[in-house]
């Protein structure tokens, strides 16, 4: 069985690969490098980092959630909120390049928000 501390060590490189897919997603559109081909393999290999981060970040997240038996608290909901937009930025920041950074920083910002549910737990 797998205990509540491996989760949230799942949970953690999961969200540790996501934040290092979406720097180097953001960086790569503000440098405007989308035409080389040795580029084009630098995005895709950051996009799929980004989706493997995802999911070891749902896994260990709803891992986590069930050993601590807590059903489905408000501070759980505003994490799923940010894990949907931390999913939908890929698309985002290739359609806008020109707010890469603007995204990079938006993505702090998220992190900030689901991590303090996860400390502070409001609304519980
Ligand atoms: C599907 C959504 C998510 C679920 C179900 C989920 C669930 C959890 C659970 C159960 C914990 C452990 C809390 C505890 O032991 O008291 C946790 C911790 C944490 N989560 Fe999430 N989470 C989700 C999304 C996210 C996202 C998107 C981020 C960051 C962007 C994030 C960042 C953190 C951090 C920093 C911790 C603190 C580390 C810890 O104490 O384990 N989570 N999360």
């Amino acid at each position: 069985m797998i205990d509540l501390t491996t989760y949230r060590l799942v949970h953690i490189v999961g969200l540790a690969v996501t934040m290092l897919a979406i720097g180097a997603l953001t960086m790569h559109a503000r440098a405007g490098a989308e035409n080389p081909p040795a580029s084009q393999g630098a995005r895709k290999a950051a996009t799929m980092a980004h989706g493997l981060g995802l999911v070891l970040m749902l896994v260990g997240g709803f891992g986590g959630l069930a050993r601590l038996g807590a059903g489905w608290p408000t501070w759980v909901i505003i994490k799923m909120g940010v894990w949907v937009l931390l999913g939908g930025l890929p698309v985002l920041i290739k359609r806008k390049p020109a707010q890469a950074t603007a995204f990079f920083w938006i993505t702090a910002a998220l992190v900030v928000i689901a991590g303090a549910s996860a400390a502070f737990k409001p609304f519980a």
